[in-house]
């Protein structure tokens, strides 16, 4: 009888933004009976609602092994994640690590592997802000310089490897696998009246939100909360925004320990803001879904609007997801109050960017991804 030889994939994780792009693609492995997945947790993001509940609406098997590495600098974090992973993986020795996004547990993983000589596979490799002050591009350079196999979201990511001399063979131009969760979970988001009913927005928030809709807005990049003065602006300039469109603010750990530093929460209580904890996915879809408009600085948020149809203004000077502005309906707007302000009035009086959807975000980008794991131990096995 033919012997069928099972390829073992270690798949590492650490922060919210990893989960969603993990769950399509656990799922597509498990249905190739060539290829078994190990769940590796790094334990970057730990709380219920970063976690947990992510785990249980997308489908999210346990993690075989949480390396329970909680918070600290970028430094500690990637250290006490590569101190914890490097046993782990020389112990079982995977065919392939697969790592997701641009998070520290994504380049810190990329690092332990390459020092045990695993073979990695990078998706969403390729996309460049051009700003190394953010963390998350010295991970995505860092990632991609060890990767074997670089599964890439949108055309600007393949010009941006092949010009720093990636070859071309070894890129896959696969789509955004963030929008195979979209597609997964949309009719199983929750409506924004059920969420604001939970979270206990007022009924004269609720009487607005039904006379003129909805802002969603998410805000946590260091860049933006980590500098009080900064912090400070940004907040006025939503409240400002507030007195065109009533908002809803999930905040983000990071952001609400900033809020409480920079003393200013008082400017979130007297603007029309409903500010709730960091919201699950199944709730953070169903808002945005239904916004007339998202004020972000997330990457994967401008990316799922753009999936969405739904207009969103980036409070940054840059992105590295240039196909959310010239495709979809992503507009960058920097980090000054006029331009949002702006910019704002103008999605209210026009409906803002149309937008279309960029080429293979079609919901199947987790089949190709695992499609190119394939070929690529094909290859390895023809060679042998
Ligand atoms: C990380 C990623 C960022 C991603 C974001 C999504 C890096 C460099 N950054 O940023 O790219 O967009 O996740 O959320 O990897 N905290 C908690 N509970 C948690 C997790 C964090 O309270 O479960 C608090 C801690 O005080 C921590 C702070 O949030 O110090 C920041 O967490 P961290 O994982 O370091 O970075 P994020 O800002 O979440």
């Amino acid at each position: 009888m033919l012997r069928i030889e099972t390829r073992k994939i270690d798949c590492v994780v650490g922060a919210r933004p990893n989960f969603v792009k993990i769950a399509p693609i656990l799922r597509a492995i498990s249905k190739r009976r060539n290829l078994g997945a190990r769940l590796i947790h790094t334990g970057q993001h730990y709380d219920a609602t970063m976690n947990a509940v992510f785990f249980d609406e997308l489908g999210i098997p346990n993690a075989d092994i949480n390396l329970e590495v909680g918070s600290g600098t970028g430094t500690e974090q990637t250290a006490r994640i590569m101190l914890r992973l490097e046993p782990v993986l020389a112990a079982e020795r995977p065919d392939l690590v697969l790592v997701v996004g641009d998070v520290n547990s994504t380049m810190a993983t990329a690092l332990v592997a390459a020092k045990l000589h695993i073979p990695i596979a990078h998706v969403e490799a390729g996309l460049r802000s051009f700003d190394r002050s953010m963390p998350e591009e010295i991970n995505r350079l860092v990632t991609d310089r060890l990767a074997t196999l670089l599964f890439v979201t949108e055309r600007s990511a393949i010009d941006n490897l092949i010009k720093e001399g990636v070859d071309a063979g070894r890129i896959k131009f696969v789509g955004n696998v963030m929008i195979d969760s979209v597609h997964a979970c949309l009719d199983r988001a929750v409506p924004a009246r059920q969420t604001l009913r939970e979270i206990g927005a007022g009924a004269a928030f609720l009487n607005a939100v039904s006379k003129i809709g909805f802002g969603y807005v998410t805000l946590h990049r260091p860049s933006n909360v980590d500098d009080p003065v900064r912090l400070k602006s940004a907040i006025e300039a939503l409240g400002e925004v507030s007195q065109k469109i009533p908002l809803i603010f999930p905040i983000h750990p990071r952001t609400e320990a900033m809020i409480a530093t920079a003393g200013v929460a008082e400017l979130l209580g007297h603007a029309r803001i409903c500010t709730t904890p960091p919201l699950s996915y199944l709730r953070a879809l169903g808002l945005m879904r239904e916004a007339k408009l998202v004020i972000t600085d997330s990457g994967g948020v401008q990316e799922e609007t753009t999936a969405l149809g739904v207009p969103c203004l980036t409070i940054r000077d840059n992105t590295e997801r240039p196909a959310t502005i010239d495709q979809g309906t992503n507009e960058l707007v920097g980090t000054s109050a006029t331009a949002l302000i702006s910019a704002v009035e103008n999605i209210l009086s026009t409906g803002g960017k149309r937008g279309r959807i960029p080429e293979l975000w079609d919901g199947n980008t987790s089949v190709r991804i695992v499609d190119g794991i394939c070929d690529y131990f094909s290859a390895l096995g023809s060679r042998h």
